[in-house]
């Protein structure tokens, strides 16, 4: 593989996935990253990497939904392989408003599927001669599959479900990825992953949201009872499996990635302020004001639709890919909750908002 785009690299997955790829996965290629630096993205995450690789990396500020932009992409760099990370990615924020959800996750993923078929296939607009050595890979969520009750697991031939906007949207993303296998030959993979966690993650998702609270001594807001499962997966662990996925997955199939690790909510937030009371001892905290973490903790009204349990079967990319998760609960969690504690510059500016007056100043629209 020589060239790949990337899309929705600058935001919590993608920039790991990207850093992955050039400091272990042993990739000598270039690498273009299309992110429209939503509220989610942030090149900051990326700019030892911009520095680094200088020449090997390039940055493009642009909307997955222009198909102008993503077709003169294709022609001017002649990619081997996309893979589709960009997406309108929190729940909370597609019950509020899911126009952008259907715009970035059924749109986008449509313009690029067109603009791949045109470049690979020798079909469709501007079409050249059909390419065999290519791949897109599709960076999906388990919760397309629904709510689990007490028992069973998500196997990629679980029927979809989804009961959000959010997940609905990447359902019907999936669909189309899949039938642009079937009608147009494209070669796609899927990966359907459970909840990560890891550095980079933008403070309004549950861990990066705890911690953030926690260290500023605020309530620890945790939905319902608390009792509500997801299966957490460290983000360079999720990161390997798509590169393994890209390099050896079979075209035309659905790889489910999980952590091997259910946990209610409420046992994420107290092994967060376990890890904090390790790192940062509450009496040594003066934000917590003579308090310990757990008494941060707070039960709010719960999410509509709130999905009750996730659980992945990951037997298929264990068996077929030799996949499987490299980095235990406890141990990420002391990793993620060291890094937020020592990158108060990257916390300070998502929190306060200046990552985006640093983006309108060196990205103008
Ligand atoms: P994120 O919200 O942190 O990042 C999304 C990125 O996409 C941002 O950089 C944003 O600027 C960019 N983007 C949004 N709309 C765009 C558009 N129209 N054009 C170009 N770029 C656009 O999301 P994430 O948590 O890193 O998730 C990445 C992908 O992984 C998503 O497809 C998500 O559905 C999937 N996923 C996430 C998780 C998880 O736990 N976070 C789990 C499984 C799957
Ligand atoms: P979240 O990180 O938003 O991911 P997702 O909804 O994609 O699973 O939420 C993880 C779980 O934590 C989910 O069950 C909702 C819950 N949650 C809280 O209890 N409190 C919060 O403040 C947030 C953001 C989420």
């Amino acid at each position: 593989m020589k060239t790949i785009l990337v899309t929705g690299g600058a935001g919590f997955i993608g920039s790991n996935f990207i850093r992955y790829v050039f400091e272990k996965a042993g990739f000598k290629g270039r690498l273009v990253n299309l992110d429209k630096l939503t509220y989610a993205g942030n090149p900051e995450n990326l700019s030892d990497i911009a520095r680094k690789y200088k020449g090997r990396y390039a940055f493009v500020k642009g909307d997955i939904c222009d198909y102008g932009l993503v077709g003169r992409l294709f022609k001017k760099h002649k990619f081997d392989a996309v893979v589709h990370f960009a997406a309108e990615s929190h729940v909370d924020r597609s019950i509020f408003g899911p126009k952008d959800f259907v715009e970035t996750n059924i749109h986008g993923t449509f313009s690029l599927l067109e603009a791949a078929r045109s470049a690979w296939t020798g079909q469709g607009p501007g079409a050249s001669a059909g390419r065999k050595d290519v791949r897109f890979h599709h960076v999906s969520t388990d919760e397309v599959y629904g709510s689990l009750g007490a028992a069973g697991k998500f196997k990629e031939t679980t029927p979809y479900d989804p009961r959000s906007p959010y997940s609905a949207s990447k359902a019907s993303s999936d669909h189309l990825v899949r039938a642009y296998h079937h009608t147009y030959g494209l070669p796609v993979t899927i990966s359907n992953c459970s909840n990560n966690y890891g550095p980079y993650h933008f403070p309004e998702k549950l861990i990066p949201l705890v911690i953030l609270n926690a260290m500023e001594g605020k309530p620890l807001p945790v939905y319902g009872d608390g009792k509500n499962v997801r299966d957490w997966l460290y983000v360079e662990d999720h990161c390997a499996a798509i590169w393994r996925i890209l390099n050896k997955g079979v075209p035309g199939r659905t790889y489910n990635v999980g952590g091997d690790r259910e946990m209610k909510n409420i046992d994420v937030v107290r092994s967060v302020c376990a890890a904090l009371e390790e790192l940062l001892p509450s009496p040594e905290n003066p934000a917590l004001k003579g308090k310990n973490y757990e008494d941060l903790i707070t039960f709010v009204k719960d999410r509509p639709g709130h999905d009750r349990r996730y659980a992945i079967d990951f037997t298929r990319i264990k068996k077929e890919l030799g996949w499987r998760p490299s980095v235990d609960f406890n141990g990420g969690i002391l990793r993620t909750v060291r890094w937020y504690l020592t990158n108060p510059g990257w916390v300070r500016n998502v929190k306060t908002g200046a990552y985006r007056k640093w983006l309108d100043k060196n990205y103008r629209r």
